[in-house]
């Protein structure tokens, strides 16, 4: 019997996990260990390869029984942490030799963008990546292949596209990208400064939703000749007016207490500035998402948005609103796999080898 299954790895930064589809795209496994560094307020490069090297042979243990049908590997190997992405490849190559298989490096982006079409056939559209490592907009075409020495030629102009290691990939092409810090990177950082833990965008987003947009900030870049992200000056000015609310000792404790049960008996004076700022910083962090991305979505077809921040209820509903007023569909990533999961690396590695 032909084998008919893709096994794929994901470790480019703080979750483990490993997942199995067939060429139709059921999914037959999947599974992924969320790893611990809330009280470092980031992630650990040497904790994140230590806890693979164990969570991994954990998850792999799982899948034992479909081994024999495993047709190829596939492995994020890009870009990321390399000590983060080590421990997957290297059980990747390992299983790979094992199994008598090819294993493909999958770009981790490109896998985000397939996280749009799970159970479906891909299509072309612009894309809005927004994680911790990276906000971008990409122009997706999976109908269109780059021929690697095509995409070298492209290269050497500056223009930039997500490729895969060994593979042929879709045509993506990097419209813009941030010079400085990322959408969920400003989140995560925000929250650090609240003593909330780590990663921070969901956290923003619920203290945001008790909160007024009643803080100044100016949107980043507002040209229209500037096709960049820039996330530093808003977090810069957010610790500014953090600062300035001066929390002592118990406003801290309040805050906390809060933030883990949402009850209003502690939501002081105190606690309701820090829920106003939250509601502040998001409007201008999906602000200024929104304005660049508009800039390039004139000849779009359709739109996406992805990546661990793509599960933002406000951000989904201003690009729902966008997709409804120029009347094109916009696709979404089931909110489960919007962070990182290697469900997503299978699609991908299954849209690079049979074009779907
Ligand atoms: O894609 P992802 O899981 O990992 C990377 O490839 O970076 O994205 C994680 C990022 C973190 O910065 C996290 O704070 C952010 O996505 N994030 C959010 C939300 N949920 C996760 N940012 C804003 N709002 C959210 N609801
Ligand atoms: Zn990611």
């Amino acid at each position: 019997m032909q084998k008919d299954l893709i096994l794929a790895i994901e470790s480019s930064c703080d979750d483990s996990s490993i997942a199995i589809i067939d060429k139709k795209m059921n999914v037959l496994f999947y599974d992924k260990i969320v790893q611990e560094h809330s009280i470092y307020g980031g992630v650990l490069p040497e904790l994140a390869a230590r806890l693979h090297t164990k969570a991994l042979p954990d998850i792999l243990e799982k899948t034992k029984k479909f081994l024999k049908d495993i047709d190829f590997i596939a492995v994020t190997t890009h870009p990321g942490l390399s000590v983060s992405l080590n421990p997957g490849i290297m059980m990747a190559n390992a299983l790979g030799l094992s199994l008598g298989v090819k294993v493909y490096g999958i770009n981790h982006l490109l896998g985000h963008i397939y996280s749009l079409f799970l159970d479906k056939n891909a299509l072309p559209c612009h894309v809005l990546l927004l994680s911790g490592g990276h906000s971008m907009v990409i122009e997706f075409n999976p109908q269109k292949t780059l021929e690697p020495q095509e995409e070298q030629n492209l290269r050497q102009k500056n223009e930039n596209y997500l490729t895969h290691k060994n593979i042929k990939s879709a045509y993506a092409k990097v419209l813009l990208s941030t010079k400085d810090d990322s959408f969920g990177e400003s989140f995560d950082k925000l929250c650090k400064m609240l003593d909330l833990g780590y990663p921070g965008g969901a956290m923003i987003e619920a203290l945001a939703k008790y909160g007024k947009n009643s803080y100044h900030f100016s949107l980043p870049l507002n040209d229209k000749n500037r096709l960049e992200y820039s996330y530093s000056g808003i977090k810069n000015m957010a610790r500014e007016y953090f600062l300035k609310l001066d929390l002592n000792d118990d406003d801290f404790k309040n805050l906390k207490a809060f933030s883990q049960s949402f009850d209003k008996k502690f939501l002081d004076d105190k606690v309701r500035e820090v829920c106003n700022l939250c509601a502040s910083f998001q409007n201008i962090a999906i602000a200024h998402a929104i304005n660049k991305y508009s800039l390039c979505i004139e000849n779009a077809s359709s739109l996406g948005i992805v990546g661990g921040a793509s599960a933002n209820l406000s951000l989904r509903e201003q690009v729902l609103n966008i997709s409804d007023k120029k009347q094109i569909p916009l696709y979404l990533a089931p909110l489960k796999y919007c962070s990182d999961n290697a469900l997503m690396i299978a699609r991908a590695a299954l849209g690079a080898k049979l074009g779907v």
